[in-house]
């Protein structure tokens, strides 16, 4: 969607906040030998509090209240009591809330400590990625140079973009147009507009970059078993830095 008024800016950062929330309370907890279950819950307790729904749930009729992937998995892993966190990993957070119509995406990864250099490195990569990309994220660029400057950073680190994963326009639902690729995708020209809300949300791999299904019907994971981190925001697009709705 793009923001017409001020009552819409307003919506977005409620529903923006309750997603920090959330996100900010499932971090907190994420320890080896807590369950993704254990950690829905919590994030699930927020939403209800604030009077948010679970957006994947809503729209494509995901079952749970937010999306927790580990290590390979990449994106749109299903919370489990059958999934124990272990020191080492990377636990990637996924948090779409709707509130009052409205609807806002953020994802970080946590390392449980000790992790390796290399898993560290991976999951600050994906951060350092988004932030790279925000100077581009403006008024009169083009979608395309969001992600040049993601890959750019994410090649130059010495890991990969999945390429079949991206950003994507929301507001009144999950994925709207335009689709935000994490590459210079010669087609994506269209040009950034004031009040556009979208998101950036590199996610990205040690290996290959190929992307395999997980078998349960929602899970992506990489190809080659390597790890993968996700970052993201919703952000709306101005003349100067963007506005982040997902942010602290
Ligand atoms: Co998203």
């Amino acid at each position: 969607m793009s923001i017409k008024s001020y009552k819409e800016l307003l919506a977005l950062r409620e529903v923006g906040r309750i997603v920090r929330l959330a996100l900010e309370a499932m971090a907190a907890s994420v320890r080896a030998g807590v369950t993704t279950a254990e950690l829905a819950k919590i994030g699930g307790k927020v939403m209800r509090e604030n009077g948010a729904r679970s957006a994947p749930r809503l729209v494509y009729g995901f079952p749970g209240d937010v999306l927790i992937s580990l290590n390979d998995e990449a994106v749109h892993g299903i919370p489990s009591d059958s999934r124990t966190i272990r020191a080492g990993d990377l636990v990637k957070l996924d948090v779409t809330f709707e509130k009052n119509g409205y609807m806002a995406d953020a994802a970080m990864t946590v390392p449980v400590e000790p992790v390796s250099s290399d898993a560290r490195g991976l999951a600050a990569c994906a951060e350092r990625a988004f932030q790279k990309a925000m100077r581009f994220a403006r008024a009169n660029h083009r979608v395309n140079e969001i992600g040049r400057a993601v890959e750019r950073e994410v090649r130059r680190s010495g890991f990969r973009v999945i390429r079949e994963l991206g950003g994507h326009g929301i507001g009144r639902t999950i994925h709207e147009e335009p689709s935000v690729p994490n590459y210079h995708d010669p087609l994506a020209r269209q040009r950034l507009t004031e009040g556009l809300v979208l998101t950036v949300e590199p996610i990205i791999t040690m290996g290959s970059g190929e992307p395999k299904d997980g078998g349960d019907g929602w899970t992506v994971k990489t190809a080659d078993g390597s790890l993968s981190a996700h970052y993201e925001h919703t952000i709306v697009i101005t003349d100067g830095a963007p506005t982040l709705l997902t942010a602290a």
